[in-house]
């Protein structure tokens, strides 16, 4: 039994770019699945199955497998906890039964090929007004073609019904640039809603336009209209969303709510969406009050570092996880202060987001809790873990991934000291191995890898107790993680 990340989204959600890249999900950064409008828009003759390619197969399997990728082992999107492989797959399963009304799980199905695509998020253009620190458009807008690409109108309405005639429940028009200066944003959607007024739309814009009265009217009819707001302080709105006017977006805002009264549309859910980073986290409380205030929403983001964004390559921005000791404490303690606001006014999951567990992260680093998991089955780490309930810097529970991404669960050691395991009466021997992590630019002599499994070894527990010395340090080497499996009886 492996660990492995709580998503489902390689089962339920795809991404589609103006280009027509298709992604699993905003993170996946290191795997191809194909163009919509190749693989499907011109070849729609064939009717392709875009949703089963080979490389999405491979996410699932990873996921389903608990050997990640690295893009699900980086994840800023999803929520840090791991969960066991065999818990994910009874969540897949449930997603395919409670989805797919025909679809009944027999032992020995391959889950990497089944799906059931709920959610489809799709940019019909790339292109943005905005040119904000944390996001690609900051460099690629005027440097790189792909940033202006847009659907042709035909094209944008055949894939959105392709999506209704999928099964899809919900569509989020906006991924890459800002949908509404798409020029047939409003023709496109209007119709669509009005013609699926059961397919939820989901969009997240800057409203930095001057809107008409019907596109204003649209908006307020999204079921969710998420907005991008950093600050309320306009100098630090501008510093970081570049070219942004807040006193626009603010006015749109109050129109949209005056237009959401007006004609008593009931199911729109409106969030302030708050990416957390060392230039917003002092707006956090503001943002908030302001939202609860309205009765809007929040949407807290979770900074994700882009190598082509102006805030890296330039260094104006960096995750609060970069930043002291101090400001984490302080970002957890006001997180923590406006979460229990939300579940004090009642807030469901729709007016409370939180992307990739930012709290969560934040809390345990504040705690100083060093252990990836929460062993479930082994007794070895159960025992580690109870003697050392948050781990230590030198040594602590983790999973390792090779290089081939197989991951190898056990006690992480930064140093050679000893870890002595108590309580192991009922357990004669265990296997033991060494799994070497080299240092940045060294690697295995034997596999020209930077991790490297080493020989597996019995060793025999003496009165309960194992002492635990990893042996292999030597000056290439940055940390060892020893996995322990007690023998089961049937294996002596
Ligand atoms: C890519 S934008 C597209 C929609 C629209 N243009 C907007 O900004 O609202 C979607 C959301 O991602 C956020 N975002 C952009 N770059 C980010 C990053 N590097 N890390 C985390 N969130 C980011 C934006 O602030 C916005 O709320
Ligand atoms: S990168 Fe994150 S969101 Fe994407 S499939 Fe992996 S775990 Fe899920
Ligand atoms: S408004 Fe949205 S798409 Fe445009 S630069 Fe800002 S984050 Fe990126």
């Amino acid at each position: 039994m492996n660990y492995t990340k709580n998503c489902l989204l390689p089962w339920s959600y795809m991404l589609i770019h103006a280009g027509g890249l298709m992604q699993t999900c905003p993170c996946a950064s290191d795997i191809e699945i194909g163009d919509f409008l190749l693989d499907y828009i011109e070849k729609r003759d064939e009717n392709p199955d875009i949703f089963n390619r080979e490389s999405l197969q491979m996410v699932r399997k990873g996921l389903l497998t608990g050997n990640l990728r690295k893009m699900c082992r980086d994840c800023a999107y999803n929520t840090a906890e791991l969960i066991t492989t065999d818990e994910l797959k009874q969540k897949v399963i449930q997603l395919l039964q409670s989805v797919r009304k025909d679809y009944q799980y027999q032992e020995g199905d391959d889950l990497t090929k089944q799906y059931a695509y709920t959610t489809i998020g799709v940019g019909f253009s790339n292109r943005c007004n905005l040119r904000c620190l944390y996001c690609n458009q900051s460099v690629c807008a005027d440097t790189n073609p792909f940033y202006k690409a847009e659907f042709p109108y035909e094209y944008a309405r055949i894939a959105l019904e392709y999506f209704v005639n999928r099964g899809v429940k919900g569509i989020i028009p906006s991924v890459e640039g800002e949908i509404t200066i798409y020029p047939h944003w409003y023709e496109l959607y209007s119709e669509f809603h009005r013609n699926h007024p059961e397919i939820s739309l989901a969009i997240t814009t800057n409203l930095n336009r001057e809107y008409s009265d019907e596109e204003i009217e649209l908006l307020a009819r999204h079921n969710i209209l998420d907005v991008s707001c950093d600050s309320l302080d306009p100098e630090v709105y501008s510093k970081i969303r570049v070219n942004g006017r807040l006193d626009l977006l603010l006015k749109n805002l109050t129109k949209i709510k005056a237009k959401k009264e007006e004609l008593h549309i009931q199911n729109t859910v409106i969030t302030i969406h708050i990416v957390v980073c060392n230039l917003s986290w002092e707006s956090l409380e503001e943002v908030s009050e302001y939202a609860f205030e309205n009765g809007f929403g929040l949407n807290i983001g979770n900074y994700e570092e882009r190598a082509n964004a102006r805030g890296y390559r330039e260094h104006l921005l960096c995750p609060i996880s970069q930043m002291s000791g101090e400001v984490q404490e302080k970002v957890s303690k006001i997180l923590n202060r406006i979460r229990k606001r939300a579940e004090e006014l009642g807030l469901d999951e729709r007016h409370f987001v939180c992307h990739g567990d930012i709290i969560e992260r934040l809390n345990k680093q504040v705690d100083r809790n060093y252990h990836r998991f929460e062993p479930v089955e082994n007794i070895c780490y159960q025992q580690f873990y109870k003697e050392n309930p948050k781990g230590s810097e030198v040594s602590f529970l983790d999973i390792v991934y090779d290089d081939n991404n197989i991951a190898y669960t056990g006690i992480h050691f930064r140093e050679k000291t000893p870890v002595v395991l108590n309580g192991l009466a009922n357990i004669k021997r265990v296997v033991v191995r060494e799994v070497l992590v080299y240092k940045e630019g060294k690697h295995s002599p034997k596999f020209d890898q930077r991790t490297a499994p080493g020989y597996r070894r019995v060793v025999t527990i003496e009165d309960g107790t194992l002492e635990v010395i990893p042996q292999g340090f030597t000056e290439d080497i940055d940390s060892i993680l020893v996995t322990i499996e007690p023998l089961r009886e049937k294996d002596e």
